[in-house]
């Protein structure tokens, strides 16, 4: 699986640097060439001659304790993939502050290719707020982090901090391997969230989605090598673009004024339907009895967006008789045919009903979800979905995260 791949193994300080000597094993069993560079401190845990045994290659730990000066970390950037495991608190700090105080921190910011990251502490170190921010900037930033996960930890309480086991970290090694750049070059934008539509300066209406589902399809689609826009309901912080809309009326103008030249429309948020027609500037009291709000529509952005894509192509036919007269840069200027992928939130006849909505709304693909179960749909960590096609072809997609459901749906759509 891992023939003449090139695999830089990190090792830092903590007691679970001991369970490495069996990753490199799996490594070597695969048929990668292993190689280790290690803090100072991942020695007190583990031996050099361990790990030169195991790799078959010398073991990298400082810049200046050879005699005749190389630079080693730029070397070492020449590998396939990083993978810092265990990383402590100590190394995740410093590396997100760009601190290079050891041949693995100076290597790892080098490092231009993938880096995984697989952090082991004890469970109030892990939960500490600047380990945290750390971690979210490392995700941020594209670092690919394997979380560690709950059990007996070495400091003697059950919690979470244990360094997942070795098969995780070559499981994951694997995929990494695997991913497929099928979106490189592709320009892709995705709704996500639920939309909260004002009464008054205090109160919404909304739903509600969480914004799980549209994000995890954001990040596989850039993991996929898409030039993504997310537009959300709330802001996030990620390597890609995202705008931020609260209102259906927001999220409607910035789809419509980000629709240009995309390859792929993908509306997994969950728009409210209807909206309160008069917002009160002033927060409505309580005076006893009913309060009566009047709903009007909210614009149909998925429906819309398809209609918007007939209107072009017929225009598209009407200017074609004319591109012979037209100067090459204005030849078929903003007509693009995007794909365009809607979700369908059913509590009930979930096939039937999405059979007839994508009918009715006119996109390529429809992904249907049960949002009457609790384990799946709305803010849950998991869905199962149906892809139905324009031809009424129904594929299932069985339960799973968020994240692999998000990218069987890429795949199913674009390879
Ligand atoms: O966000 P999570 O907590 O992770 O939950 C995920 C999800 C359940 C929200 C998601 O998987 C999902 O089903 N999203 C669509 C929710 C929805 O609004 O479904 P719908 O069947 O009401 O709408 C059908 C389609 O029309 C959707 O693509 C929706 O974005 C779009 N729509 C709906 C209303 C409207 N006024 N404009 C629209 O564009």
């Amino acid at each position: 699986m891992l023939e003449n791949k090139n695999i830089l193994i990190g090792i830092t300080g903590g007691i679970a640097a001991y369970k490495i000597c069996n990753l490199i094993r799996l490594y070597k069993k695969s048929g990668a060439n292993v190689r280790v560079v290690v803090t100072p401190n991942a020695l007190n845990f583990v031996t050099k001659l361990t790990l030169q045994t195991l790799s078959g290659n010398e073991v990298y730990v400082d810049n200046f304790e050879i005699d005749e000066y190389k630079p080693e970390h730029i070397a070492l950037t020449e590998s396939d993939i990083f993978v810092i495991a265990p990383a402590s608190a100590n190394t995740i700090g410093k590396l997100t502050n760009g601190i290079c105080d050891n041949l693995l921190l100076s290597t790892a910011c080098a490092f231009a290719r993938p880096i995984l990251i697989v952090p082991a502490m004890n469970e109030n170190m892990w939960n500490n707020k600047f380990v945290q921010e750390n971690m979210t900037k490392l995700k941020t930033a594209g670092y690919e982090v394997l979380e560690p996960a709950s059990g007996f930890l070495a400091c003697g309480v059950n919690g979470i901090g244990r360094m997942r086991e070795v098969e995780d970290i070559f499981e994951k090694t694997v995929a990494m391997f695997s991913q497929k750049q099928i979106l490189k070059g592709k320009k892709i934008l995705i709704t996500a969230g639920g939309t909260r539509e004002k009464i008054d300066p205090v109160r919404y209406i909304t739903n509600s989605s969480s914004g799980k589902m549209g994000i995890a399809l954001a990040d596989n689609a850039y993991k996929m090598g898409a030039d993504v826009t997310l537009i959300s309901t709330f802001g996030v912080e990620k390597p890609y673009r995202n705008i931020v809309t609260p209102t259906a009326l927001e999220m409607e103008k910035a789809v419509k004024e980000n629709l240009s030249a995309k390859d792929c429309v993908i509306m997994s948020a969950a728009v409210s339907d209807y909206r309160v027609e008069n917002v009160s500037e002033q927060k409505i009291k309580k005076q006893g009895g009913e309060l009566n709000l009047k709903l009007v529509e909210n614009p149909d952005i998925l429906k819309e967006i398809c209609q918007e894509r007939i209107n072009l192509a017929s225009h598209q036919e009407a200017v074609a008789p004319l591109e012979g007269e037209m100067s090459k840069g204005q030849r078929g200027v903003n007509i693009k045919p995007y794909v365009v992928v809607g979700f369908c939130a059913e509590s009930e006849n979930l096939i039937e009903n999405a059979k007839a909505k994508i009918q009715k709304k006119g996109c390529d693909y429809l992904i249907a979800n049960d949002i009457s179960r609790k384990d799946i749909g709305f803010n849950s960590n998991e869905n199962e979905v149906y892809i139905i096609d324009k031809s009424l072809n129904i594929k299932h997609i069985e339960k799973d995260t968020k994240e692999n459901i998000a990218k069987r749906i890429l795949e199913e759509i674009f390879e």
